[in-house]
């Protein structure tokens, strides 16, 4: 059997996990530092890499342990890890600790895009679905509509210009002064309010498969300042409908062009629970399979890494030991 052990630390969690070639997940430890960045209203990077400096080696050991391998010389097969879109600090990390226990257990180790990772975390849930599928990724840094023939084999049809909705809702929350980060926040409070309670524009109504949010964001300061005795909730109700309403017109766009077998959703976001409702409605009336990752998942872990890895050490074997982290790397330039 082959066993990948996946490392995840391009934020502020620190994530590490065994995954099978069959995508099973053996383990998966998530430690998140989030606790010290909620005062700064966001992530602070240089206070990010410091967290998983002290964590790192103790939540690789523990996933080690918990898929029942010997922490000192695991069978496993090869190491994946994030080394890239990040915090270049929080990347390099994970990428050091991944070389390390590479050198010390003479094992392979594999370079992964965490967007990809992001993407392979439906397959978590259902190793065995049907292809091609049509991905909305949702996270905190990017936004995109990807379209994949088989795992790993993927195009990105479609992405945000400006802000990613995961940001949106992140600024929409400060705004409101709900604190960071704002996705389970206003997704709890705006199963509270009414979404007609504020008119909000509806943006890029054309026919592209493009994102944007940055407008909404705007609106919504604009709207609140004018009408400042719609509650919170009612607020948090108008943005969410606006948000969920751009995803699902551009993924029905999508649905019209490609044919695929099903829909799959990833990324932070993807943990919400009105986008989870509307992606189930629209694949049930297109008669398409329809792959809602488990909220775990959804957000950054490792086990997903770990998936991308078994797909990425597969087809294109390990990467180079002069790999770099790369913060900015797209998915678009994923071979
Ligand atoms: O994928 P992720 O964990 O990290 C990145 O790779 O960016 O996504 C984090 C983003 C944050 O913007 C957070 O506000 C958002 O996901 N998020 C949510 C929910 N849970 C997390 N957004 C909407 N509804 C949620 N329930
Ligand atoms: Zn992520």
């Amino acid at each position: 059997m082959t066993r990948i052990l996946g490392i995840e630390t391009s934020c502020d969690e620190t994530a590490a996990a065994v995954v099978d070639q069959d995508y099973h997940v053996l383990s998966s430890v998530i430690e998140s530092s989030l606790d010290v960045h909620r005062d700064f209203g966001g992530v602070v990077p240089e206070l990010a890499g410091r967290a998983h400096l002290t964590t790192i080696s103790s939540v690789i050991e523990r996933a080690l342990v918990d898929a029942d391998l010997d922490p000192l010389m695991p069978a496993i097969d090869a190491i994946a890890v994030t080394s890239g879109p990040g915090l270049v600090g929080s990347l390099l990390v994970g990428l050091s600790a991944a070389k390390g226990y590479a050198l010390a257990w003479d094992l392979p180790f594999v370079g992964i895009n965490h967007l990809e990772g992001h993407l392979f975390a439906a397959l978590l849930d259902a190793p065995s679905m049907a292809w091609p599928v049509l991905t909305l990724l949702v996270s905190g840094g990017h936004t995109a509509l990807v379209l994949h023939e088989s795992p790993g084999v993927h195009q990105v049809v479609g992405e945000t210009i400006d802000d990613a909705a995961g940001e949106a809702y992140d600024k929409v929350a400060r705004w409101l002064g709900l604190g960071y980060p704002g996705g389970p926040v206003i997704d709890a409070l705006a199963s509270e309010g009414r979404a007609t309670s504020l008119r909000l524009p509806t943006s890029m109504m054309g026919e592209g498969l493009d994102f944007s949010f940055s407008g909404l964001k705007t609106a919504v300061v604009r709207a609140t300042e004018k009408n400042p005795e719609v509650s919170k909730a009612d607020v948090a109700a108008a943005f969410q409908g606006a948000v969920v309403e751009q995803l699902m017109r551009k993924m029905r766009q999508a649905l019209e062009r490609y044919d695929v077998a099903g829909v799959a959703i990833g990324g932070g976001v993807a943990a919400n629970s009105a986008l989870r409702s509307a992606v189930a409605a629209i694949a049930q009336e297109y008669g398409i399979e329809c792959h809602l990752p488990s909220r775990l998942v959804c957000t950054d872990n490792a086990a997903m890494i770990a998936a991308a890895g078994v797909y990425r050490w597969g087809a294109f074997g390990p990467s180079e030991w002069s790999l770099p982290a790369t913060p900015n790397w797209s998915l678009g330039s994923l071979s």
